[in-house]
């Protein structure tokens, strides 16, 4: 298959009628499936009430059947198509955080979405996305989509189209390429069918915002460090696989720079390619063959931007071995930790 490249530009007042987003949305309703823009990570989206189209987007991720996909929307109404109630926290979320970065788990009504898009659940995971060239294509297309983050399973999500193209080219209708995504984390997805709403995985908008809006917010106790491996089942299917993982073994240094230097140097001393994965503030510190600074520590919300794509940059640079610093776990510091808590198969290397 061919896949298109439309190039669009982020501005809303040309997006109206843009003959790119016309035509992506053509291929939409075809129950083809194309990869959009998202303010995250870049979705690959299809028609959530087709069965077809839903297929092609498992097909072409080879993503797990088990796994249920987020459905897009572009304004409220949608959402009382296939949304057996709101409950009132879900409303307040709503109101506080969509269009944004947060998806929400409501009871579904059965009959209207395809049952591949959902897993068969009882439940499905919505959210409207911040971002024009999204909006445009929902709006254009007038359908529920699905999208899943548009990378092959298993690989770091994408945050540039040129990440769509090197996983998904010949898989997939076409891609809107409208430069880096912002957040650069995939959607907090919040559980609101429970009496106290849980958090079944951190992202951009954070645990402390979803508690100045409604209160006590649990975590899915399946998240805690390491749990995943230890049996405890998460309630999100997704959680429960290993994730963005780059090509070499990614360990995550929990000690001093000059510890995390003597690894280096160990590794190099028996002729590996040795990658670390630090801040704009260390990597002066640090000599290895290959040494990239992903965003400023003193500024979390940097190295979310550019975690996966400095997670793809260790492929092309082969190397090896990858040590990473580590980051703390407030605000979307949980979700940095978490996806590298994946990408490293939760392997730890403490002082
Ligand atoms: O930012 C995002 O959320 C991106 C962009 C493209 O919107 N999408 C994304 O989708 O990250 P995906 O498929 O990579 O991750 C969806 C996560 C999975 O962990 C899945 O198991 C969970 O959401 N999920 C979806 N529906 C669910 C449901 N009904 N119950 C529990 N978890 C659900
Ligand atoms: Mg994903």
């Amino acid at each position: 298959m061919n896949t298109k490249v439309w190039k669009v530009d982020n501005y809303v007042d040309i997006l109206e009628n843009n003959p790119h987003i016309v035509d992506a949305a053509h291929f939409l309703r075809e129950n083809e499936v194309v990869a959009l823009p998202t303010e995250t990570v870049y979705g690959l989206g299809g028609n959530a009430e087709s069965d077809v189209a839903v297929a092609k987007i498992f097909a072409a991720k080879g993503r797990p059947g088990d796994n249920p996909l987020i459905i897009h929307i572009a304004d409220w109404e949608q959402l009382c198509r296939f949304v057996a109630e709101i409950p009132e926290t879900a409303e307040r979320l709503m109101e506080a955080f969509w269009p944004g970065p947060l998806t929400i788990i409501f009871k579904k009504k059965q009959g209207v979405l395809s049952e591949k898009a959902t897993a068969g659940l009882d439940s499905v995971g919505v959210r409207m996305p911040d971002h024009p060239v999204a909006i445009s294509l929902l709006k254009a297309c007038g359908l529920p989509i699905a999208a899943p983050s548009a990378n092959s399973s298993g690989k770091p999500s994408p945050t540039h189209a040129e990440h769509v193209i090197e996983d998904l080219q010949g898989k997939i209708a076409g891609v809107l390429d409208a430069g880096p995504t912002g957040v650069g984390v995939e959607s907090t997805v919040v559980d609101c069918t429970e009496a106290v709403p849980v958090i079944l995985r951190p992202g951009g908008v954070t645990k402390e915002q979803l508690e100045e809006v409604i209160g006590e917010v649990r975590m899915d106790p399946a998240l805690e460090s390491g749990a995943g491996e230890g049996g405890l089942k998460p309630k999100s299917p997704g959680m429960k696989y290993r994730h963005y993982a780059p090509n070499a073994p990614l360990y995550l240094i929990d000690g001093s720079r000059s510890f995390l230097q003597e690894l280096v140097d160990e590794k190099r001393r028996e002729g590996l390619r040795v990658g670390v994965l630090t801040t704009e503030e260390n990597k002066s510190e640090f000599s290895a063959d290959v040494v990239i600074a992903c965003g400023q520590r003193a500024e979390l919300e940097t190295v979310a931007t550019e975690l996966y794509d400095t997670l793809r940059r260790f492929n092309l640079e082969k190397v090896d071995v990858i040590f990473s610093e580590m980051f703390p776990r407030g605000g979307v510091g949980l979700a940095i930790m978490n996806r590298l808590e994946k990408a490293a198969g939760n392997k730890v290397i403490s002082e």
